[in-house]
């Protein structure tokens, strides 16, 4: 099987986010969370193959394609998941959106006061997409753990959280494992979160994009596994598309265990044809999931070895700022707080004085200033550029 994930692949001009976004210019993009590996093998030769048939025609879900998702969920999360509780999507921030359309927006219903719960330092749609369909967003800060005065990580604030829910607070949106900080989620936490959310009457939907990426010595619990409160309050989403880089094709599934929540759910997206697939996402993940095995504990293999890469070179070579090492994905969330700058003097540092395009982490809410979300998605050699950039910019 070919994998070289040192090839440098050339991006710009193909269209995509991570290049070809105005604001990139020409510095060094280690933004969007997409990979700059070669979308496998497997995957390009059956769609390659789908498109020797001339025909484009209306596709029809093909038989084996939800089974083939159970199979792969039970192997990789050890999750039994029922064909009928599961459905196409597509895209994850979109299925966000078709949940608060569906469950709190009812027709005739103008004036429904519905907040958003959100952790963050969070993935910024968290906020945006409710804030844009008229929704309040309430946040429920994560709490920082440090040691020694290093962040080492974030674990969730249940006493905030529980003062915060009132009559209007309806759900919260999770993001396990978590983007920025690639934690994978410690199954008490979400037993507890479950637990809280199940007694106030709250609706969590579980954003597991990035389940399928952890790393060594960590596991991912979807969250609606690890209780039965946890199946009953939840819907769940999950997709091949970080693990195999096909974030364009579009091809994510929601689960859905509770029978209320999953028959209104399951009829908004039947009677929108939300859940009709284009012909290449069940292309797809069928390739994805039948051949990908091999080639996903390459790509982990690499992707640890990335991060090996940067935490050490911060230790030896800038050792004045500290990285929190992710537990699972390609996402390393950067603390450059001890460098003692202010914001703009930060971003000015890292875009224009290091020439790098990185996310500023105060997109992802104000606990996030002073971080920056650094992209290890990348061949080695170009992580090597973009971290002695960073070197010469910090000890100039
Ligand atoms: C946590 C998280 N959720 C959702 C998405 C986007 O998912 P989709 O492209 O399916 O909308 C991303 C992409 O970066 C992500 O990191």
């Amino acid at each position: 099987m070919k994998c070289d994930f040192d090839e440098v692949i050339s991006r710009k001009g193909t269209g995509c986010v991570k290049f070809d976004c105005p604001e990139v210019g020409d510095r060094l993009p280690l933004w969007v969370a997409d990979m700059d590996f070669a979308t496998p093998d497997f995957i390009l030769d059956a769609i390659k193959e789908r498109l020797e048939h001339p025909v484009m025609g209306y596709p029809f879900v093909p038989e084996n394609y939800y089974r083939v998702i159970l199979e792969w969920v039970k192997s990789i999360h050890d999750w039994d998941v029922a064909p009928e509780h599961i459905r196409y999507i597509p895209g994850i921030v979109k299925g966000i959106g078709m949940v608060l359309s569906c469950f709190f927006r009812e027709p005739g219903v103008e004036s429904q006061r519905v907040k958003v719960i959100i952790q963050p330092p969070v993935y910024h749609p968290f906020r945006i997409l409710p804030q844009k369909n008229g929704f309040e967003v309430v946040c429920n800060p994560l709490l920082p753990v440090e040691q020694d005065g290093k962040l080492v990580g974030y674990r969730m604030d249940f006493d905030g959280l529980e003062k915060l829910i009132d009559e209007d607070t309806k759900v919260l949106i999770l993001s396990n494992p978590h983007n920025p900080a690639g934690i994978c989620w410690p199954k008490e936490e979400l037993q507890e979160l479950a637990h809280l959310c199940v007694k106030k009457g709250v609706l969590v939907i579980s954003d597991e994009i990035h389940a399928e990426m952890a790393l060594k010595g960590y596991r991912h619990y979807p969250f609606a596994s690890v209780s039965e409160e946890a199946a009953a309050c939840s819907i769940t989403f999950m997709a091949p598309s970080k693990t195999f880089n096909i974030a364009g094709i579009v091809s994510s599934y929601t689960v859905v265990p509770n029978p209320e929540l999953r028959d209104k759910f399951f009829a908004y997206l039947d009677s929108n044809e939300f859940d009709n697939p284009s012909i290449f996402s069940t292309v797809a993940t069928l390739a994805a999931y039948t051949k990908g095995r091999e080639w996903r504990a390459g790509m982990l293999e690499y992707v640890e070895g990335n991060i090996d890469f940067v935490e050490e070179f911060i230790r030896d070579r800038i050792p004045q700022i500290s990285i929190l090492r992710p537990q699972a994905s390609f996402l390393v969330w950067l603390d450059l707080r001890p460098l003692g700058l202010e914001h703009d003097r930060l971003v000015e540092l890292v875009q224009d004085k290091a020439g790098l395009y990185l996310n500023d982490g105060a997109m992802f809410g104000e606990q996030g200033t002073g971080f920056f979300r650094l992209n290890v998605g990348c061949p080695k050699s170009v992580l090597k550029e973009a971290m002695e950039k960073l070197e010469c910019a910090i000890n100039a």
